[in-house]
């Protein structure tokens, strides 16, 4: 028998658990903060919803299967989806815009690598219904303030920030025809991960010739918003609305984080305007979490037209980071008093007292059979902060001494 878990799936141990609640508490803390309000959904998906939305890489990846009365069924390998159908159910009834979050496990059956899994958990925050850039402002600042409240220091990471709706221009300005602009966006998606001939042979691919592939490769090596505004011309719409979203970062406290690279495209196909991805400063993890607008999604699934905007945060990459950075355990012993006694007489008293301490809000192990006094307090030592051990005089005395476990002070309490 093997006892490990299914390959790409994870074990969570008590101290992985620690980490993980962690890591959701940031992501809770930081999109409540924002005023993003929580909802949730079944992992199962319909395998319909999943395909009706244009194809790419996480469709190949999806697991799929068919229920006992052969309904074809999906375990969803991101939110965005479920969260548009969710959206499009109640489109009449719903108060726009919304700002929704959840923490939702998603599964693909990916080729494994550092930070890849086939199981991972992703805190989703999404703004439906406005078009403003205001909205991808309060999104990337709810995700910055949640690496925040992780301890993880601004100098660690940066969030590259471009868009699609100016690769399109700059395309465009290239002599490139919009129809040709989907297709060039999953190619150029490709830098960094491809040699440059597989992506210019990519190009060809989807229609373009050979010098259209090659001004089109070119366009990835533009440094600044500078020099793409120089290409996309003075009354570029879209590095008009860039410039307005690093401005409003700036006021949301994150302008340090955010830089402009138009490398970024994103892989998956229904973003329509800004994307955007999180990376460590040392370029070693993949991205810790990315997302964009995707203003077309709820008409491709049947909804009515709504732009939204959105990203998905991982807990595979960033918790990664937080090893690397020494951060992966806590700074801080949660309070854990543990109770225990010498013998069977004291059983009764020690259960009060635990009972009592529990109800005052102090959480407790209570030892469950008596044990020596050096037995007990190097198992206590373990995971509590403050010890109790009772004896026959404790109980004479009607009082007993909780010891602090990092200082070694001892203070008195009566027994209930
Ligand atoms: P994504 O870029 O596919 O976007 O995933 C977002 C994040 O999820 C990644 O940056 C990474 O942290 C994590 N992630 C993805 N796949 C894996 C994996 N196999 N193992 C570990 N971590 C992974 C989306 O999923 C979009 N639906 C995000 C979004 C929300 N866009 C709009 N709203």
């Amino acid at each position: 028998m093997d006892f490990s878990a299914p390959r790409g799936m994870r074990d969570f141990y008590p101290p992985d658990m620690e980490l993980r609640n962690r890591v959701f508490d940031a992501w809770r803390a930081a999109a409540t903060l924002s005023g993003f309000e929580q909802y949730d959904a079944c992992v199962v998906e319909s395998l319909d919803l999943l395909k009706r939305k244009a194809g790419e890489e996480v469709e190949n990846q999806v697991y799929a299967f068919q229920d006992k009365s052969g309904r074809d069924l999906a375990l969803r390998a991101e939110m965005t989806p479920t969260l548009a159908r969710m959206v499009a159910a109640r489109q009449g009834a719903l108060q726009f815009p919304l700002k929704w979050f959840c923490i939702a496990q998603c599964f693909r059956y990916e080729r494994m690598t550092k930070g890849r899994k086939r199981e991972h958990y992703q805190l989703n925050l999404d703004v439906v219904g406005e078009e403003g850039v205001e909205a991808e402002a309060e999104t990337i600042a709810a995700a910055i303030r949640a690496m925040r409240l992780m301890g993880i220091p601004d100098s660690a990471y940066r969030v590259r920030v471009s868009s699609r709706a100016l690769l399109s221009e700059l395309l465009a300005a290239k002599g490139i025809e919009p129809k040709f602009h989907a297709g060039a966006f999953l190619a150029l998606d490709k830098k960094g991960k491809l040699p440059q001939e597989q992506i210019e042979q990519l190009l060809r691919d989807e229609g373009l010739d050979a010098e259209a592939s090659a001004k089109a490769f070119g366009i990835s090596s533009i440094s600044s918003l500078d020099e793409a505004a120089a290409l996309a011309g003075p009354d570029s719409p879209a590095i008009a609305r860039l410039r307005e979203l690093f401005s409003l970062l700036e006021l949301h406290g994150c302008g340090g984080q955010a830089v402009f690279d138009v490398s970024v495209v994103r892989g998956l196909s229904y973003y329509t305007g800004t994307v955007f991805e999180a990376f460590d400063v040392k370029g070693e993890l993949r991205a810790i979490f990315g997302g964009g607008r995707y203003d077309n999604l709820l008409t491709t699934i049947g909804g009515k037209p709504t732009p939204a905007v959105g990203l998905g945060f991982g807990d595979v990459v960033v918790g990664e980071l937080l090893k690397d950075l020494g951060l992966d355990r806590p700074a801080d012993r949660p309070e854990l008093y543990a109770v225990g006694y010498m013998d069977a007489a004291q059983r009764d008293a020690a259960t009060r007292l635990a009972a009592f301490l529990r109800s005052q809000g102090r959480p407790v192990d209570l030892h469950l059979r008596p044990q020596k006094a050096k037995a007990f307090f190097s198992q206590a030592s373990e995971r509590a902060t403050r010890a109790v051990y009772l004896g026959p005089d404790d109980i004479a005395a009607g009082r007993a001494r909780v010891k602090n476990l990092s200082t070694r002070e001892e203070t008195e309490i009566q027994l209930p």
